[in-house]
Formats: structure tokens, sequence, C-alpha cells
């Protein structure tokens, strides 16, 4: 279906959508990084272009191109996504988070790459937890007013209900959206689990353009009622 006849369910929403993964330095040469192509989130931002939206997308390293029409902020770690996104919910009527963030980042990083010391002995990282970008956002007086309307992903390994529920009223998001079975990074074909307030749908295997359009269906469906 070309985008000229896909319904224009989002006119006059501002939609942010965080996107692909985030790299953590440990020194100029090295990082700790998460597995995710960034093709959902993309979608998703194509898919709401599509509909009607502007659209903001703050994308990690992946290699993709733009979706015609949307405004992109490339970013590197968690810390810079955090920034760039809150600085765009700001104008934002909808939020998605669908970046595989890092959960956490080397307590420093190194200015100079570390150099194997001759010892055999390899070096102690320590790590500090990143900020939750998508529970801040949720958290914002924005948010809570019903101006912003937030959505949260879950990638989990097990257990996508119990941990999807549990994981939308940690983060008090009325939509949270699972990732259904193994394997489904870098894969263009997804299925997912939506869980809100009423309970859980899920939208068959389909590629990730097609749930990336229903999708913005089930949030402009939302946002109406
Ligand atoms: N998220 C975020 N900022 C973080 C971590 C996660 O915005 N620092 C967002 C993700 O983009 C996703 C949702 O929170 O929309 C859930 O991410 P997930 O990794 O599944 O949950 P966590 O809360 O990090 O819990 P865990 O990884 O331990 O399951
Ligand atoms: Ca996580």
């Amino acid at each position: 279906v070309v985008a000229f006849f896909q319904p224009k369910v989002l006119a006059g929403q501002h939609v942010l959508v965080t996107a692909g993964p985030t790299f953590e330095a440990i020194d100029p040469v090295r990082g700790i990084t998460n597995l995710s192509s960034g093709k959902m989130g993309f979608a998703i931002a194509r898919a709401a272009q599509e509909a009607g939206a502007q659209v903001t997308l703050v994308a990690g390293p992946v290699s993709l191109p733009t979706p015609r029409g949307v405004t992109r902020v490339d970013v590197k770690s968690a810390q810079n996504m955090l920034v760039a996104s809150v600085d765009h919910a700001q104008a934002a009527s909808i939020f998605i988070a669908t970046a595989a963030v890092a959960d956490w980042r080397p307590a420093q990083a190194a200015d100079q790459k570390i150099k194997k010391d001759g010892s055999g002995q390899p070096p102690t990282l320590g790590f500090v937890e990143n900020t939750d970008i998508l529970a801040t956002i949720a958290q914002s007086s924005r948010a809570k007013s019903g101006a912003l309307y937030c959505v949260g992903f879950a990638a989990e390994s097990h257990d996508l209900l119990a941990h999807a529920t549990a994981k939308r009223a940690r983060k008090g998001v009325p939509l949270l959206v699972g990732n259904i079975g193994p394997a489904t990074f870098g894969q263009d074909d997804n299925a997912l689990l939506l869980v809100d307030a009423q309970g859980a749908k899920e939208i068959p295997r389909n590629s990730k353009l097609a749930l990336a359009r229903l999708l913005v269906a089930e949030i402009a469906a939302r946002l109406k009622k």
C-alpha cells in the first residue's frame, strides 16, 4: 500500500520515536552496545509520518535510511539519547520508545585507548545504571496530564505477558508493546503483544512495516478515547 492511501489517523499529532541501540564508550576505540537493528522503530516512524504526523526520530547507531519526511536526530550513548528525547518530548503529543537502551555504562570512559599492561590481567570495569528515558518522560507533567501519550516496548526472553504487564505498571505508561518470539532482532518479521489497562491483545506475525501501521492505528484509536 503506498503512503497516499494510508488514512491520516495521526493528522495534527507530533510523534517522537527512539530507535536502535545505544553505544557506551569504554575508551576511544571500544564500547558496549545492545543488539538492535532499529528496524521496528524506523518502521513506526515511517508509519506515523504516513498517517499524517510530524515525526522526530531519535536514533542510536544504526545503518538504516531515514524515512521520508521524518526529522532524524542521531545519538550515540544513552545519555545523549536522554537529552535529545527530553528536549523533543516538549513538543510531542506521542512518545514511542523502541530503543534498546544500554542499561549500564562504564563508570568512566578512558580518554586514551586502554593498553594491555603485559601482566596478563584484564582490566576491571565498573558500571553505572543509565537513566530510564521512557520512565523519565512518562513521569513528566505533560505525560501525566494526558498531553503526551507514552508507549513502551519490552524485550523479553521469557514470560512475555507477565513481564510486559509488570513493566507497563513500573514505567507508568498506558501502552506497553512486547516483541513476541525469539530471534526477532534484525529480522523483517515479528509479532507484537499489546498490553494496556484493558488487558493483552496480539498482533499476529507480519512484516515490521505492517505491524508498525497496525500499531499506529491502535495508538490513534486509544487517543480518541
Ligand atoms: N528504556 C528507556 N531507557 C532505558 C531503558 C529502557 O527508555 N534506560 C525503554 C525502552 O526503550 C523500552 C522500555 O523502556 O521502551 C523497556 O525496556 P526494557 O529494556 O525492556 O526494560 P528495562 O526497564 O530496561 O528492564 P530490563 O531490561 O531489566 O527488563
Ligand atoms: Ca533494559
